[in-house]
């Protein structure tokens, strides 16, 4: 049947009547609030490119994620931002590096908190900003890369995070962290890895805001190629069989349908990284009087868990879980 017998907009006649077919739902415990802990300098520190995120001291963290907590967020997710850099990221595995000890810091004040999930990565380390060593050649060498990666996630699981996220897309870090979770006593340590991790120009802000930028050259010799949607279901069936527990599509708003093949060749949870100049674009506009932030960050955190996403790491986590507070008291 179809018109006139058939009227689609039955159905969206009320508040009420659009509640009871809604299918997609947001939560707050969906939601991953990645927070940048800076080695040095003041508690809070505007980051120019990302209005209304800071880079934060340790105890100021514990602040922020003591709040992000009493709003339901899921996790935090943790970037250091290192006093130091050399050539081969050796802060990332000092155990007392600032994410180590912010770690701890969290897991000890707030047992009850959101869960930690570090970033497993080495260009906030290294001071050419690459993700993994460079070889003699100039090039950055796979194999040396994914050695230093264990280690840094067993440093990570040593402090206590209870999720480690390898950001770096060298092939077999997977099974290399897992084999040295496994083998340092963590075998219930879930890795989160960023599977399909795109060369993306969505990342100019974080750079800015991490101090990784590279030095030289770019990140195509190891992130995807934008273009490509089979190699990065390839990418993630590959992690799977190294040990993945979940896989993340990154960026997210222009990649949903990834997060969707990704989710069905898989069958893990699937995150979905809504990053830093996804970030930027709303705060921009929003700050020009172009569009309506609190409309428009829900509608583009919906539109990914309709996408397939499980879970949704974002810089508007505690804004957004907020305004759903709002809505379920019927604000
Ligand atoms: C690398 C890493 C990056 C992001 C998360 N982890 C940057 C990059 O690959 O250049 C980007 C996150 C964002 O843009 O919000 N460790």
């Amino acid at each position: 049947m179809a018109f006139p017998q058939t009227r689609m907009r039955r159905l969206r006649g009320s508040a009420s009547l659009r509640g009871l077919v809604r299918e997609t739902e947001l939560r707050a415990g969906q939601l991953v609030l990645p927070m940048f802990l800076a080695e040095s300098g003041p508690a809070h520190e505007p980051i120019a490119t990302m209005p209304g995120v800071q880079r934060l001291s340790i105890s100021a963290a514990v602040a922020q994620a003591r709040e992000a907590g009493e709003l339901g967020i899921g996790a935090v997710m943790l970037f250091g931002v290192p006093a130091a850099k050399d050539e081969h990221g050796s802060g990332a595995w000092d155990d007392e590096g600032v994410v180590q000890l912010a770690t701890r810091a969290l897991k000890q004040a707030l047992a009850d908190g959101p869960l930690v999930i570090t970033d497993v990565c080495l260009c906030e380390y290294t001071d050419h900003g690459h993700c993994g060593v460079v070889g003699g050649d100039g090039s950055i060498d796979n194999d040396a890369s994914i050695e230093l990666l264990a280690r840094v996630a067993s440093s990570h699981a040593r402090a206590g995070a209870d999720l480690v996220a390898p950001s770096d897309m060298m092939d077999g870090r997977v099974g290399a962290i897992r084999a040295g979770l496994d083998s340092e006593g963590f075998a219930g340590t879930p890795i989160l890895s960023y599977s399909a991790k795109f060369a993306s120009a969505f990342y100019g802000p974080f750079r800015e805001a991490a101090g990784s930028a590279p030095a030289f050259g770019d990140r195509r010799s190891y992130q995807l190629d934008p273009a490509n949607g089979r190699e990065a279901v390839r990418e993630a069936l590959l992690d799977v069989r190294e040990g993945a527990d979940m896989v993340m599509v990154k960026p997210a708003l222009a990649y949903g349908d990834l997060i969707r093949a990704v989710k069905r060749a898989t069958r893990l949870p699937v995150a979905a990284y809504n990053v830093s100049g996804e970030y930027a674009m709303v705060k921009a506009a929003a700050a020009a009087g172009y569009l309506d932030e609190r409309a428009t960050v829900l509608e583009i955190l919906t539109s990914l868990r309709r996408a397939g996403a499980d879970t949704i790491v974002t810089y508007h986590a505690l804004d957004a879980a907020r305004w759903l507070a709002q809505e379920r008291v019927g604000g």
